[in-house]
C-alpha cells in the first residue's frame, strides 16, 4: 500500500502532535489538562483526600466548592506538588505525571497558583510587579534595570488593561485596594503564562463590585486557560457559569451545573443546606 506524499506529511504532523512531543510539552490531544484518579492523602491517619477522581478539560472555568475540611485545599497541594499523595495519579495533559514532578518543574510545566494572601512586591510599581513575574530566559541575567524590548512592553500593558490597572501602573503596589492587590497578583501568575491557573477562594475579602470584576476576568481567561476556583461565595459562582464539583470527605460528592447541584439532596445536607 502506497500512500501520497501529503498524506505522509499529515500522518507525520499527527504523529508529531500526539507522540513526539518535547520532554515537558503539554498535549492535550484529549482535550483533557487535569486527570486526578484515586488520589489519596492522609495525614495521621485522617484521610483529607479519600480516592479523589477529577477530569478538567482544557480551556474550563470550573468551580470547586464544599464544606470546611472537605479536601480543596490539600487537592491543589497535589496538583502543584506541594503535597505527594499516598496513592493515585495525577497527570498533566497525557504525558506530564504530576506525582513525580517537583514544585517548580510543575510551576515551569504551566501550572499557577495563586493562594489566598497576596505576594507581591509592595516597594514596587505595578508595572514593576508584572515585570519581575515574567518567565525569563535563566541564562540571561534579568534585572529591572535591564532594557524592555517592545514585545516585553506589549505584554506588560495587556495585562495591566486585562487586570484593570493600566491606570494604576506607576502607583507603589503597596498602595493598591485589597481587590487591586489580588488582581495584580493574579496579573504576575499571568505573566508566566500558565496553562492551568488554580485560584484558592480569590474573591475572599472583596467588595461586591470588586467580586464582579474578578468574575469578568475569569470569563475572559476561560478558554486561553484552564482555570480552577475553590469558592463559597454562590453568587460569584453562578456568575463564572461553568461547571461545579462538590468535594466532601475528600472525594467528589456531586458535579454538574450549578442549578443541579443547589437541587441535590445530599449536597444540601452536607454543604448548602447548614
Ligand atoms: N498539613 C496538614 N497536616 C494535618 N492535617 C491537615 C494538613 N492539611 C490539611 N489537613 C487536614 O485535612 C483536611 C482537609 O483540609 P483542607 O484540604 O484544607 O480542606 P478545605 O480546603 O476543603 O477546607 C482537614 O481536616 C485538615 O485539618
Ligand atoms: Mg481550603
Amino acid at each position: 500500500m502506497s500512500i501520497t506524499l501529503s498524506e505522509a506529511g499529515q500522518q507525520w504532523e499527527e504523529a508529531a502532535t500526539s507522540h513526539l512531543l518535547a520532554p515537558g510539552e503539554l498535549d492535550l490531544s484529549h482535550k483533557v489538562i487535569l486527570y486526578l484518579e484515586d488520589i489519596s492523602v492522609s495525614f495521621d491517619g485522617f484521610k483529607a483526600l479519600n480516592k479523589l477522581t477529577l477530569t478538567i478539560d482544557a480551556g474550563e472555568l470550573r468551580c470547586i466548592i464544599g464544606p470546611n475540611g472537605a479536601g480543596k485545599t490539600t487537592m491543589m497541594d497535589v496538583i502543584t506538588g506541594k503535597t505527594r499523595p499516598d496513592s493515585g495519579t495525577a497527570f498533566f495533559g497525557q504525558t506530564l505525571d504530576l506525582t513525580r514532578m517537583r514544585e517548580p518543574e510543575i510551576a515551569d510545566a504551566g501550572i499557577g497558583r495563586k493562594f489566598q494572601k497576596p505576594t507581591i512586591f509592595e516597594n514596587h510599581s505595578v508595572f514593576e510587579n508584572l515585570e519581575l513575574a515574567m518567565k525569563t530566559d535563566k541564562r540571561v541575567r534579568h534585572s529591572l534595570f535591564s532594557e524592555i524590548d517592545d514585545a516585553t512592553l506589549d505584554r506588560i500593558s495587556d495585562t495591566l488593561k486585562l487586570i484593570r490597572l493600566a491606570p494604576d501602573a506607576d502607583r507603589s503596589a503597596g498602595r493598591l485596594s485589597h481587590g487591586q492587590k489580588q488582581w495584580l497578583e493574579i496579573g504576575m501568575l499571568l505573566m508566566q503564562e500558565p496553562r492551568l491557573l488554580l485560584l484558592d477562594e480569590p474573591v475572599a475579602g472583596m467588595t461586591d463590585d470588586e467580586t464582579e470584576r474578578t468574575g469578568e476576568l475569569f470569563r475572559s481567561l476561560a478558554g486561553r486557560h484552564t482555570l480552577i476556583v475553590v469558592e463559597h461565595d454562590m453568587a460569584f459562582i453562578e456568575q463564572l457559569g461553568g461547571k461545579v464539583t462538590v468535594l466532601h470527605e475528600g472525594s467528589v460528592l456531586a458535579e454538574g451545573g450549578l442549578a443541579t447541584i443547589q437541587a441535590d439532596p445530599r449536597v444540601i445536607e452536607v454543604y448548602l443546606g447548614r
